[in-house]
């Protein structure tokens, strides 16, 4: 971190304490409070951390003003339709583009760990047929720990490397065996042959009974649905995987949690709650009254796909997703879907109505992304893990930025304490 040529001035009581300032290389200065405590005696207050910045990065920059997302510098729009995911995920990890020959490494090592040990098998067999894609994956990715014994030092940076490869390279084929097994059809092994999205899809879709080809205008929707949600800065998940690791947690189980933190509906289970909610609007005549009770504060429910801590202005993954929707609407010779009618139609009147553009709430990734997965074939409950699987690249290139840095802490938020002061133990008969 650069030295702070700035400070600012805090006063309490009439005493006055310096903070020194960092300047970013983007984005608004930060103000340093790490000894604030120790000078001080005060603690801030920032539930949901929407003021505070808990770690110093390289990977993401987001303007959410200029609705602008840059990993490593290159912007998601130019990454979406000139790279591919497994060059963004090399990017995310090591830090520039790859030459040739470096791509050409990396896809050879993450090819090479495509399957799974075998024993693993069983403990898909050990959930109910029911069980939610996620529950599934939020267990078998923990338990990675129990069969990779090799690559859990995160000591080790060879150990961690391995780790990294293994998780890109294994997660598509853990989500592809959790629809499989839910589905009641046998696993497909992954083909080393196919590049990772038509793997990908030929692991879900494919079955031993038939020959199975895969689209090359799918493969690439897919890939490209890989590459918009590769990594997102400090959000959720990213920070629960922070969190989790910084205690010395190996990273099976420090990706296990930020999955688990994925499934929330304010997070990545939006896209499935978002493709529910508009199925269940179902025609355009009824978007004024979900509209209405989006606005009224009295109904808890909220338009999903709708709104981000941070976009202000737009979502540029929404919209390149957009685009897609269309794109592979058309190929599947979907032409009038009633679903992307009701999309398109409540984006159009959502943003017309001052309510949503005062609260600069405006669709993100999960409004079209559903849309498109449906066209393709998975079914609701697979929005999520196809969201997991795509993001553990951010989440370990965050993890593997945070284990290597010297200044490596436990991390240990304060609270304001607002419950009773020391009193009395009270015997049950007297209470
Ligand atoms: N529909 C209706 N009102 C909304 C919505 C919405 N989707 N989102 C926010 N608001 C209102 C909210 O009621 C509040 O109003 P008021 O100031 O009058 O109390 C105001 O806007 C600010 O909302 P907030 O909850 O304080 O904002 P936040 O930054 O904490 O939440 C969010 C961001 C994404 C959780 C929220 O917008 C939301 O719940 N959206 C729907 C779920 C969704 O689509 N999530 C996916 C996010 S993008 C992918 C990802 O990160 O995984």
């Amino acid at each position: 971190m650069a030295d702070s040529t700035k400070s600012a001035t805090l006063e309490i009581d009439g005493k006055k304490y310096e903070l020194p300032i960092f300047s970013p290389t983007a984005g608004p200065d930060v103000v340093d409070i790490r000894k604030l405590y120790a000078q001080a005696g005060v603690f801030t207050y920032d539930p949901g951390f929407t003021s505070t910045a808990a770690c110093d990065s390289t990977i993401t920059y987001i303007d959410g003003d200029k609705g602008e997302l840059l990993h490593r510098g290159y912007p998601i729009d130019q990454l979406a339709s000139k790279s591919h995911y497994l060059e963004v995920c090399y990017l995310l990890l090591y830090g520039e583009l790859p030459s040739p020959a470096h791509l050409e490494d990396f896809e050879s090592r993450v090819t090479s760990h495509t399957m799974i040990h075998e024993q693993m098998m069983y403990l898909f067999r050990g959930f109910r047929r029911d069980a939610h894609p996620m529950a599934i994956m939020v267990g078998v990715v923990g338990a990675m720990s129990a069969f990779y014994h090799d690559s859990t030092d995160i000591n080790d940076p060879w150990q961690r490397e391995v780790a990294s490869i293994r998780m890109i390279a294994k997660m598509p084929t853990i989500a592809a065996m959790a629809y499989k097994y839910t589905i009641g059809q046998p696993f497909e092994y992954p083909r080393n042959d196919l590049d990772y999205a038509s793997n990908f899809l030929k692991m879900c879709f494919a079955v031993p009974a038939e020959d199975y080809e895969v689209n090359p205008i799918l493969a690439r929707a897919m890939d490209r649905i890989f590459t918009l949600h590769a990594d997102h800065e400090q959000n959720a998940s990213t920070s629960t995987v922070r969190l989790a690791s910084s205690s010395g947690a190996n990273p099976f189980a420090c990706i296990a949690a930020g999955i688990a933190c994925l499934w929330g509906p304010a997070h990545g289970g939006a896209n499935q709650a978002c493709l529910e909610m508009l199925k269940k609007i179902g025609t355009p005549d009824r978007i004024p009254e979900f509209i209405a009770r989006a606005k009224d504060k009295d109904d808890p429910f909220r338009l999903m796909g709708f709104g981000h801590r941070v976009y202000k202005n737009f979502d540029p993954r929404a919209t390149v997703l957009k685009q897609s929707a269309d794109e592979v609407l058309e190929l599947m010779g979907i032409d009038d879907n009633p679903i992307l009618q009701v999309a398109k139609e409540l984006e159009k009147q959502a943003l017309a109505d001052p309510y949503f553009s005062e609260k600069k709430l405006f669709p993100n990734v999960d409004f079209y992304s559903g849309i498109i997965l449906e066209a393709m074939g998975f079914p609701t409950s697979m929005f999520t893990p196809i969201f997991a699987l795509s993001r553990t690249v951010g989440w370990i290139s965050q993890w593997k930025e945070m284990i290597g840095d010297p200044q490596l802490k436990i991390g240990r938020p304060r609270q304001l304490y607002n419950g009773s002061t020391m009193r009395d133990y009270v015997d049950i008969e007297n209470r």
